[in-house]
């Protein structure tokens, strides 16, 4: 079995197994723990923790809806009939896993390394009487402790960045995977750092360090697709999206640009890393890509 929620720690499963090696859990603690940040993604973002897709001639003010539309997009990727079993890779508080199993109905496990995503997520559900379709464990996405075959689908909102290790995390999935199973990865992406300005990079480094996203140093948009291949996958398409998410990033920065200075001058931006990011992300929007990856384990 995957780990149950852990004590004090969270770090610890029930069947005495720990993170792999290189996890920086505390700072993903740090991250996503602080009372700023889980209130940002409460309030602001009804607890998705992932960006917005918005269709030529939409209302990019909508965000709600975008996010809606980006869980949309993600579910048609995945293409898989009703009762399928799906792993979502990092699922924060279920909202992605909730959307996919009310409609699309599918049969979603989601884990994740944050204990108090873990049991937000269950509560979720069950106050939306989706337990039966959702189960939500805690689990390190690299490695977890699940017979190989177990999904017929994978799929990674805006998690792939914090892998220490992109490449054993895709070896996991096409390991978790049936043959014929289908995986699709969703999430930002740097270009190649020699096409990058100096004054990019100065702004990009230290906000993968706060943010902890190692995986974003591992790849880059050139470099993912051979990972997912390299992983064993076909890859069914690579789309770079990024004018499907580019409306939300504008919307919230206009929201949040001013708050997030005066945060700055004094001296509390770290408590709220959620309006860091939508600042600096749309900063550093000519040189990053939003990625959609579709891929199949072939039989
Ligand atoms: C940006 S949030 C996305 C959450 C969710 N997919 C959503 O869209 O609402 C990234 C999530 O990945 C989780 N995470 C990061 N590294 C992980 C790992 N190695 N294994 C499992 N979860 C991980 C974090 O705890 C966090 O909840």
């Amino acid at each position: 079995m995957i780990g149950e929620v852990g004590g004090q720690t969270g770090g610890e499963r029930a069947d005495g197994g720990r993170p792999s090696g290189g996890l920086d859990l505390d700072g993903l603690r740090r991250v996503y723990g602080t009372p700023g940040h889980r209130a940002f993604y409460t309030l602001v973002c009804r607890r998705a923790r992932h960006w917005g897709w918005t269709e030529p001639g939409q209302s990019k003010w909508r965000c709600w809806r975008a996010q809606r539309q980006l869980e949309g997009v993600l579910g048609r990727k995945l293409a898989l009939p009703t009762g399928s079993r799906v792993l979502d890779a990092g699922c924060g508080e279920g909202v992605v896993a909730r959307q996919l199993a009310a409609r699309f109905g599918l049969r979603v496990t989601g884990v994740d390394l944050m204990d108090f995503h873990v049991r937000e997520a269950r509560r979720l559900s069950a106050r939306a009487a989706l337990e039966d379709r959702t189960a939500f464990a805690w689990g390190d996405f690299h490695e977890l402790d699940l017979p190989a075959g177990s999904f017929d689908g994978v799929y990674s909102m805006e998690t792939l960045c914090h892998a220490h290790d992109p490449a054993r995390a895709l070896a996991e999935f096409h390991r978790l995977l049936r043959p014929g199973g289908r995986l699709v990865l969703l999430g930002p992406a740097a270009v190649p750092r020699a096409e990058m300005p100096d004054t990019q990079q100065a702004l990009l480094e230290p906000y993968l360090d706060a943010m902890v996203l190692p995986g974003a140093r591992r790849y880059t948009t050139r470099t993912l697709g051979p990972l997912v291949t390299g992983a064993g996958f076909r890859l069914e398409e690579e789309l770079d999206a990024t004018r499907f998410y580019l409306p939300t990033t504008e919307a919230l920065y206009a929201y949040f640009r001013v708050p997030y200075a005066v945060l700055r001058r004094l001296g509390a931006s770290e408590h709220w890393l959620g309006l860091r990011s939508t600042v600096e992300m749309y900063e550093l929007r000519h040189h990053v890509a939003w990625m959609v990856h579709t891929a199949v384990k072939d039989g």
